[in-house]
């Protein structure tokens, strides 16, 4: 996905005033701007000239009449003017849809590098891996990413120039940005979702670094402590012990009122009453706000809503993936992990 266009960008582009390409869709995304700016060009050029022209040439001089009677169709000239931007839609829909595929799906067998994104009015908090939460994104190039955003108040979005990416963070809801940063440095995010008073100075840096080492680096510097508060692990650890989940959910596969949690994450469930779901992010919100929704077949629906707060909602989806690692790790599915 991200070799193909690459070849083309430069010279069809040379537009001259878009910032550093810096993520694995920038190219892509440049490639459709650069069609679409060109193809618009043409016709931009050829309307105007056309209507130029004709204005000189066909300007009412005495010595002219309108030819009788006045021509109002043409057959062939309609079939021209419908099947020239039909064929052009089709080549901007195929060129897009492209780009779009490869921002929202992970290359394939690349273990991403996974960020909790946490909006509000008017910052960015981004937990890392490992339980480092920061001001600053932190990622390594050529490390695939996933972002995970979410939103305590009101809309935000999360745009960067260089990457070509924006996306918003929706209160109540999970979004997710997939990509591959492509070249070390330091970057800014800024929110492209107006959110008030000081959304214009909404913004926070996004530091590439060149190698794993680098990240893993800064990410010992804080000795995995948080400036704000607990890691989203032991928020999640916390909701589970305080708020009741233990009293039907088990942690270690034994039966109870309600589905084990070990090793449920990104597992398919058959529903009672048909269907199936995946757990992720959203279900398990939407299990945490209205239980009752999407009922796994075999159990009854006991459980009562359960009021938390975004970031105690964002832990137990973090203490829910880290069981599903605890357990593929003890059937010895040995992988990448960045979770301790
Ligand atoms: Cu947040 Cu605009």
């Amino acid at each position: 996905m991200i070799g193909a266009p690459q070849r083309l960008a430069g010279p069809l582009l040379a537009i001259g005033f878009m910032p550093e390409r810096a993520s694995s869709v920038a190219t892509g995304v440049d490639h459709v701007f650069g069609l679409l700016f060109w193809v618009s060009t043409f016709f931009l050029a050829l309307i105007l000239g056309l209507t130029a022209l004709f204005v000189v040439r066909y300007r009412a001089r005495p010595s002219r009449t309108a030819p009788e009677p006045t021509p109002d169709h043409d057959g062939r000239l309609e079939l021209l003017w419908t099947v020239i931007p039909l064929a052009l839609v089709f080549v901007i829909f195929a060129a897009s849809t492209k780009v779009y595929l490869s921002m929202t799906s992970a290359e394939p067998g690349a273990a991403p590098l996974r960020v909790d994104v946490t909006a509000r009015k008017w910052s960015w908090w981004f937990d890392h891996p490992g339980g480092r939460g920061a001001k600053e994104l932190h990622l390594v190039a050529g490390r695939p990413v996933e972002l995970v955003l979410a939103s305590v108040d009101v809309i935000h979005s999360l745009y960067v120039p260089e990457f070509r990416l924006k996306q918003d963070a929706v209160p109540g809801r999970f979004t997710r940005m997939v990509f591959t940063p492509t070249a070390a440095g330091t970057f800014q995010i800024v929110c492209a979702e107006y959110c008030g008073t000081n959304h214009s100075a909404m913004s926070a840096p996004v530091i590439v670094h060149p190698d794993q080492a680098s990240f893993d680096a800064w990410a010992a510097e804080g000795g995995g402590a948080v400036a704000g508060g607990d890691s989203l692990l032991q928020v999640g650890k916390r909701v589970y012990d305080e708020k009741g989940c233990s009293g039907c959910h088990s942690v270690d596969g034994s039966p109870g009122v309600g589905p084990s949690f070990k090793g449920i994450w990104g597992r398919t469930h058959a529903l009672q009453g048909g269907g199936r779901v995946k757990v992720d992010e959203g279900y398990v919100r939407e299990s945490i706000v209205n239980p009752g929704a999407k009922v796994v077949a075999g159990f009854e629906n006991l459980m009562p809503p359960i009021p938390l707060e975004e970031r105690e909602i964002q832990g137990v989806v973090t203490y829910l993936r880290s069981l599903r690692e605890d357990h593929d790790r003890g059937k010895g599915h040995e992988e990448k992990e960045d979770e301790e």
